[in-house]
């Protein structure tokens, strides 16, 4: 069992917040770059990928399907585009939904089979929200149930005018993806918009894409894909935990650097500005068609509970876990309405959520799809279940940074999925100082 936060019980100490930090490169865009990338004709380079495990998951599909990518290490990576080659073994996207999403989507214009696959985890999320439009497309898909592993053998694709059902980036940017590959026009109508990194990198890189009266089509042209370059911004989800460590100290001011500020993904901004957080964006610029800015937080003033609508939920997916921790510390009641996706994140997320803070102490609960968290004074102390969840590891160790709280993660190793430095982030902005 391991101590959230870096190791101390924080008892009869009052938190400060100090220095500057920079989460790791957007997950999101580090995984679409890749496989513009590969799909481009010659050299592209990126500076400041995400190095998680994720990305590494996306780059070893790509090589296994001829393309060259450099190694995701800190620095530079570089990829050389090509004609996709037939791979010789599985693909293993590892616990990427995105990679084997958004591959599916590259796989269904081409016109040999592949086979995908992924850890205990991806095995069990539904895979038919992305082969249903593919298959209706006219890719040849071949899956037992609702999940990986399933065998794809592209085809010659037509055009498709699809009304998702669900409101989610990974099947809008799959069937982008298959428009692309196979050269076809598509459109789709999503219940509420979520993010949107796939049509700006489009529109990046010149291809026709559009937004209608919130339906997204994309025209296939004759111009091939550039080579490209580009910075990839911070995380905000990443930067989120580091927000919400700052938001629970007692004291002083805490700046993020680099951080992604797209409307589409900054609910979390929005929510913790209604609950009284006081979050500033300074320095704004743009990289590559994204918004970019630093954020200054400075704690103080205590967090009110709030009502979290169905239409945000989207802009705030990913944030949920470090928002309900944050919750559990405000003022009254917090309701996140319609959150039944995060049954089918890396790990059940709803009632994993509710059940660690349970443990904590904390009144909380899934009823139906939404999730309710009744704030408590009361310093969380307890062991929480992780269930190898990234987000959920990095939620419940920032919650265990409160002053008074002693929270016991079952395991710390799962922050590498998509921010390995996390630790070392989060004691490195931190001081305990005597009351
Ligand atoms: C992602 C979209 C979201 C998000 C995931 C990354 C993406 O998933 O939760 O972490 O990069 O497109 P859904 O599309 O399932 O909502």
């Amino acid at each position: 069992m391991a101590d959230a936060g870096g190791g101390v019980a924080a008892a009869h100490r009052a938190v400060r917040i100090h220095g500057v930090v920079r989460p790791p490169g957007d997950k999101s865009i580090s995984h679409r770059v890749l496989m513009l990338a590969a799909l481009a004709k010659g050299k592209s380079e990126f500076s400041g990928l995400l190095t998680g495990d994720d990305v590494k998951s996306s780059a070893r599909v790509l090589r296994q399907l001829g393309v060259k990518v450099s190694t995701i290490r800190d620095s530079v990576v570089q990829v050389s585009g090509s004609r996709l080659l037939a791979p010789r073994s599985r693909l293993n996207c590892g616990n990427s939904g995105t990679t084997a999403r958004l591959i599916l989507g590259m796989l269904a214009g081409q016109t040999f089979g592949a086979t995908l696959t992924g850890d205990a985890s991806l095995r069990r999320r539904p895979m038919r929200r992305v082969t249903e439009p593919l298959k209706a497309m006219g890719a040849d898909i071949k899956e037992r149930g609702d999940g990986l592993p399933l065998t794809i053998r592209g085809g010659k694709l037509r055009g498709l005018n699809y009304n998702s059902p669900v409101a989610s980036a990974q099947v809008k940017s799959a069937i982008l993806l298959a428009g692309l590959t196979a050269k076809v026009p598509v459109t789709i109508r999503e219940p509420y918009r979520s993010r949107d990194h796939t049509e700006r990198l489009f529109a990046h890189l010149g291809l026709a894409i559009h937004e209608r009266d919130g339906a997204i089509s994309y025209q296939p042209s004759a111009i091939s894909i550039p080579a490209f370059q580009l910075s990839v911004p911070g995380d905000p989800s990443s930067a989120a935990f580091m927000v919400g460590a700052a938001v629970l100290a007692d004291g002083g001011e805490l700046t993020i650097e680099n951080v992604g500020v797209n409307p589409t993904r900054t609910g979390f901004l929005v929510v913790l500005e209604r609950m009284g957080a006081h979050v500033e964006r300074v320095n704004l610029r743009d990289e590559g068609g994204e918004p970019v800015a630093d954020l200054v937080v400075r704690p103080g003033g205590g967090l009110t509970g709030t009502e979290v609508a169905v239409a945000e939920i989207p802009t705030l997916v990913d944030e949920v876990p470090i928002l309900a921790v944050l919750a559990s510390r405000a003022r009254g009641k917090t309701v996140f309405r319609e959150v039944g996706e995060l049954r089918v994140k890396e790990s059940n997320r709803l009632e994993l959520i509710a059940a660690n803070l349970r443990g904590l102490g904390v009144r909380a609960e899934a009823l139906g799809n939404d999730l309710h968290v009744e704030g408590t004074e009361k310093p969380p102390r307890g062991r929480v279940d992780t269930a190898s969840d990234h987000r959920l590891a990095m939620a419940f160790a920032v919650l265990g940074t409160a002053a008074g709280a002693n929270v016991k993660l079952s395991e710390k190793k799962s922050v590498a999925i998509s921010y390995p430095g996390f630790f070392a982030d989060l004691k490195r902005i931190r001081a305990d100082v005597p009351t």
